[in-house]
């Protein structure tokens, strides 16, 4: 009898080490051990050739054998009708599934752009709300009531609330960060502005501005002019020209716009650059001394620069696009036209 116990104890380490990875193998461990011809019923068999007193031991033995057998079928017979495809079924020929790549929308891809820049120069991004108040729109900007340069901005008020706006620039985020006093500032506010403008080609009732506001001590418009110099070539590379002409807001002192020389015919002049050679592409400025005691600043001990662009004006220089309306219109001809560019 011992040499029978010692034959199934061989046959449990086979099935444990057995590893049966498809029906046909299933079948065969079936047939092997628990069919009418295989182990388990010889096994059995034996039962007569056993002593009497040694029946019920051996009969235990063989029991537990059977059962053991049984679970590593069951167990195999599940992971077979269930689990995962046996290699071989699977078709590798077959196409995989696409994967849909979107693309980013052209005005957030040189939003992106232009944070980037100013990043690496150590400006961080500063955001805030769309629905403003006037006097972080205006009044604090040195653009009190019936100032008439509030013109220049045709505004989109809240008629429950008249103190309320949409916001015209995202100069209201320098505003507020200003009065948060922690000096230095070096932010930029990228973000949607509303005008009351009727909406065509070149204008739309709203569009995007990246703002930039620098406050230090010993602040010069010398910084101001060697930062935008060096954006414009970041963003259209080392050839580009610009020329400052002075302007006015009411929140700079002096002012001034910016021009960069026409990327489309190089400066000769064409309809892009309206034969001057030249595209304005933003105004700016020292920040005025006013503005700074409005937000309770030092205007003795600090100075400061602020600058604005709108994106839509810049991607379009970027893009050749010659037309503001497509940005908004969701056509995707004109959308899928920036896949891939990331
Ligand atoms: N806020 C101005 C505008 O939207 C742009 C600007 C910002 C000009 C800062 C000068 C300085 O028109």
């Amino acid at each position: 009898m011992d040499q029978i116990v010692q034959q199934i104890a061989a046959y449990r380490q086979e099935i444990e080490s057995l590893e049966i990875g498809s029906p046909q193998q299933l079948e065969e461990y079936r047939i092997k051990f628990l069919g009418t011809k295989g182990i388990v019923k010889a096994l059995f068999g034996e039962m007569r050739n056993v002593p009497n007193e040694q029946k019920k031991a051996f009969g235990q033995v063989l029991n537990e054998f059977k059962q053991f057998a049984e679970a590593k079928y069951e167990g195999a017979k599940e992971v077979a009708d269930n689990g995962p495809q046996a290699a071989d079924d699977i078709d590798l020929s077959l196409p995989g599934d696409p994967l849909v790549a979107g693309s980013r929308h052209p005005i957030n891809l040189v939003r992106k752009r232009i944070i980037d820049i100013f990043h690496r120069l150590g400006f961080a991004v500063a955001d805030g709300p769309e629905v403003e108040d006037d006097w972080h729109n205006f009044t604090a900007l040195n653009l009190p009531e019936h100032h008439p340069a509030r013109d220049m901005q045709d505004t989109f008020y809240i008629s429950q609330n008249p103190d309320w706006l949409l916001r015209t620039h995202t100069s209201n985020v320098q505003t507020r960060e200003m009065e948060k006093g922690q000096l230095p500032i070096r932010i930029i506010c990228p973000g949607r502005v509303y005008r009351n403008e009727t909406i065509s080609a070149r204008a739309h009732c709203f569009f995007h501005q990246v703002e930039g506001l620098y406050i230090d001590e010993h602040v010069s418009f010398a910084d101001l002019k060697q930062t935008l110099y060096f954006f414009v070539q970041e963003l259209f590379g080392k050839d580009v020209k610009v020329r400052f002409r002075p302007s006015y807001f009411p929140f700079t002192e002096p002012s001034a716009e910016m021009d960069i020389s026409c990327l489309i015919c190089g400066g000769k002049g064409c309809r892009v650059c309206k034969h001057s050679g030249w595209v304005e592409i933003l105004g700016c400025g020292m920040v005025h001394p006013r503005v700074l005691e409005n937000c309770g600043i030092d205007a003795n001990k600090y100075t400061g620069y602020a600058f604005g662009m709108g994106i839509e004006r810049i991607t379009m220089l970027q893009y050749g696009i010659n037309d503001l309306r497509l940005f908004s219109e969701n056509d995707l001809r004109f959308l899928k036209q920036f896949t891939g560019a990331v």
